[in-house]
């Protein structure tokens, strides 16, 4: 599998007022093209300092990434991230927020709307392209936020803890649609989340972080078949190799 992104020897430092906090020390692995790879570890353990520097909106102290062969100094057109709130622009329609990024980066505007409109069926929402945010659920607004952060078809998705404002029905149910996506338009996907649930249902392998200074602790691979629900045999064995690596990881 050739590579997408390569984290190599990346660390971080953030000056504070008591002094320096390494946030990161040397991480260094590599994501496949069409791979999707899951970030977990402790609270503070600097999972999202490393998906702003993968995405180009942090720059690393030492080490640099790189993604599709170049050094990423900024955020990319072809580097897309979606946060743990939708934040949907209240005023416009679900198709317009969808297609944001089109009239943003200059795109034609025409074969992007029919391009919309398949996302949202994808995702279950074409019923609902002309309302406005505030009339669909949490669940349906991360929706229709996932549907932007693709719209342009970039190489590379990064989430930081998508699904974590969410209930557990929705998050279920958003995993399942991720799949979906997955299948019908292969994405090299980074996503932190502190569900080892959610990282072995959906991933192909899971970097495993330490706390204080966040350090690469482990790469599992999962290797299980999909589409995978939380039931699936061999999800829960490997959940309990996740937990206990995230125990000794401290
Ligand atoms: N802008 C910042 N300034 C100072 N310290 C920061 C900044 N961002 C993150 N940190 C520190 O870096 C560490 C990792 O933070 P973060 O990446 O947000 O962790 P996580 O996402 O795993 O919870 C924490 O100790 C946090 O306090
Ligand atoms: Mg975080």
């Amino acid at each position: 599998m050739p590579s997408m992104i390569a984290v190599e020897r990346v660390s971080r430092v953030f000056e504070g007022k008591r002094g320096h906090v390494l946030a990161l020390d040397g991480i260094d692995f590599e994501v496949g093209e069409h791979e999707v790879v899951a970030v977990i570890g402790r609270s503070g353990c600097g999972k999202s300092t490393l998906l702003r520097i993968v995405a180009g909106l942090l720059a690393p102290t030492r080490g640099r990434v790189l993604v599709a062969g170049e050094p990423v100094t900024r955020p990319r057109r072809d580097i897309s991230v979606m946060f743990q709130r939708p934040a949907l622009l209240p005023w416009r329609s679900v198709l317009g927020n969808v297609l944001l990024p089109v009239e943003v980066l200059g795109l034609d505007r025409r074969r992007h709307v029919a391009r919309a409109h398949e996302l949202l069926e994808l995702v279950g929402l074409q019923r609902f392209a002309t309302r406005l945010p505030h009339e669909l659920s949490g669940g349906m607004q991360q929706r229709v936020a996932l549907c932007r952060s693709i719209i342009q078809s970039p190489a590379v998705l990064l989430m930081d803890e998508p699904f974590s404002a969410l209930d557990a029905l929705t998050r279920t149910e958003l995993s399942g649609e991720l799949q979906r996506i997955w299948r019908e338009q292969p994405l090299t996907v980074v996503f932190v989340t502190h569900s080892v649930e959610e990282a072995v249902v959906l991933a192909d392998r899971v970097v495993v972080l330490t706390s204080r200074p966040g350090r690469l602790r482990k790469l599992v691979d999962v290797g299980l078949p999909r589409p995978r629900t939380a039931r699936a045999a061999g999800v829960a064995a490997i959940g309990g190799l996740l937990y206990e690596l995230l125990e000794v990881a401290g």
